[in-house]
């Protein structure tokens, strides 16, 4: 019988990626995937460090994997239950992880997972306080099998890590390392891999995905991004593209041109911007300043007019004051985000910010944030009312949770659900919704009439193929 793995991932999708790459990984050994902690051999989780919660989280996590030692004998776990800690958190504190956690048996960082069954099989020997976080010289992409599990009709595929940019509060540049791009062919090659497998949709994923800058295939000068967008959108079968996380100094003239020229590239775009004061993004290191981020937001709608946007946010960054605030509201005004993510700023060991003298209140900090989420719902609020009484492609990805009911998402990223007797046979398919219903984070749709068929309509390869 297969072994079992579970596998619990923390933070943003790259994580999710890892996850899955890990479970590929491990299918190769005999691991099967299993969603129950407590029937898994192995048990892998997959941390973020990005901000503070996600540390406290994993701490939590393994005070419930920890087992007296008598019983964990007598259930016949001794040796047989491996715990392993993976992740950005595994990167910058595994040390700290294995004095604080003992019972940890394997500490692994993003870089090397690719060791993952090498790793397992020590520990099943009974080795202990395994600690693999290099910044190996081999690229795990290499090392990773290519028939890996399906993904279904959304796929994520990462095409670029690290990250060079070194803002002054920010963990990613020191956990993942240095900006590494993987060659066009590479990427290519697996996107026609989750086509085969399911795929209408493909996000591309990199920490800074906008300064792509791969090998080209057969040589010359490297790719772009929008130069890799446009031959993925040539690939039969695939509607769908999207990209995160972008950079606003990364964002060139090609890749906004690709926003108005490729259907497929979806009209969504998460482009983080901090915060609306000059004085606070220079502070952060950002390098260009609010208006320089509005007038890029007017030439990508210039580009593709109906373009959501989307950002991250940080209140409270050190020194910044009641006017610096003020000014990140006035910005979200006039941008008119569709989603964002917000956060309080949480100082990270080792980064410049949280060394510096001028930390902002942790009052001061809670009012802000919740100042800015009200602005922030209500823009979204609107976003998703404006919606209504609209026909909408939406592809179907997910089951809901009542009988019947399918869910699926909008070109701008907006969650839909719908209730139809035929659900099984509308997953992975793209269909017109009417949207009914706008709700803060979701929509509520009934599917729109199909065109009656056309008799002895010609079946033109290619044809049909829905673009959205
Ligand atoms: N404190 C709060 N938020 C942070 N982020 C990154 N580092 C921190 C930090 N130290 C946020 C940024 C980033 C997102 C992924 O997480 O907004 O864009
Ligand atoms: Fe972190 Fe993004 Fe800044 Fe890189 S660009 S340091 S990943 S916030």
């Amino acid at each position: 019988m297969a072994k079992r793995l579970f596998i619990k991932s923390y933070g943003c999708q790259m994580n999710v990626y890892d996850a899955g790459r890990m479970a590929d990984v491990m299918a190769v050994h005999g691991f099967a995937q299993t969603d129950r902690a407590d029937e898994a051999e192995v048990t892998v989780l997959n941390t973020c460090h990005i901000r503070e919660k996600a540390a406290e989280k994993l701490f939590s996590d393994l005070g419930r994997l920890r087992r007296p030692p008598r019983r964990r004998a007598r259930n016949g776990w001794e040796g047989a239950r491996i715990v392993v800690v993976a992740g950005c958190v595994a990167q910058a504190e595994g040390a700290e992880i294995m004095r604080r956690a003992p019972w940890v048996d394997i500490v692994v960082g993003p870089q090397t997972y690719h060791r993952l069954p090498e790793l397992v099989r020590r520990a099943e020997a009974g080795e202990r306080g395994l600690l693999d976080i290099d910044f190996p010289p081999e690229s795990k992409f290499d090392r990773l099998p290519e028939e890996g599990a399906a993904q279904g009709p959304s796929a994520f595929l990462t095409i670029q890590e690290g990250c060079d940019k070194f803002c002054s509060f920010c963990v990613v540049p020191y956990t993942r390392g240095a900006e590494h791009s993987r060659p066009a062919a590479a990427v290519v090659a697996e996107a026609r891999r989750l086509i085969e497998r399911g795929a209408r949709e493909i996000t591309l994923l990199g920490q800074n995905v906008n300064a792509y800058h791969g090998e080209a295939p057969g040589g010359g000068a490297e790719w772009g991004l929008a130069r890799l967008i446009r031959t993925l959108a040539d690939l039969p079968g695939l509607s769908r593209i999207r990209y995160t996380t972008s950079h606003p100094r990364d964002m060139d003239d090609d890749l906004i041109a690709a926003h108005g020229e490729l259907p497929a590239l979806m009209p969504y775009l998460h482009l983080p911007v901090q915060s609306g004061s000059d004085r606070v993004l220079a502070a952060m290191g950002r390098r260009h300043t609010g208006a320089d981020y509005v007038d890029l937001v007017e030439r990508l709608r210039a580009a593709r007019p109906d373009l959501a946007l989307s950002s991250d946010f940080i209140v409270g960054h050190p020194g910044e004051e009641e006017a610096d605030f003020e000014a990140t509201m006035a910005l979200v005004r006039t941008v008119g985000f569709a989603q964002a993510y917000s956060f309080k700023y949480s100082p990270r060991p080792g980064t410049p910010a949280a060394a510096t003298g001028n930390q902002v209140g942790e009052t001061e900090k809670a009012d802000r944030l919740a100042r800015l989420q009200d602005l922030l719902n209500a823009q979204q609020h609107e976003f998703n009312r404006r919606t209504v009484g609209r026909t909408v492609p939406v592809l179907f990805d997910r089951r809901g949770r009542k009988p019947h009911q399918l869910a699926g998402r909008t070109p701008a990223m907006q969650a839909v659900h719908v209730v139809c007797r035929d659900s099984e046979s509308l997953m992975g398919e793209i269909r017109d919704v009417f949207v009914t219903e706008a709700h803060s984070n979701s929509l509520t749709g009934e599917l729109a009439a199909m065109p009656p068929p056309l008799a002895h309509a010609p079946r033109i390869p290619g044809a049909g193929r829905t673009i959205a």
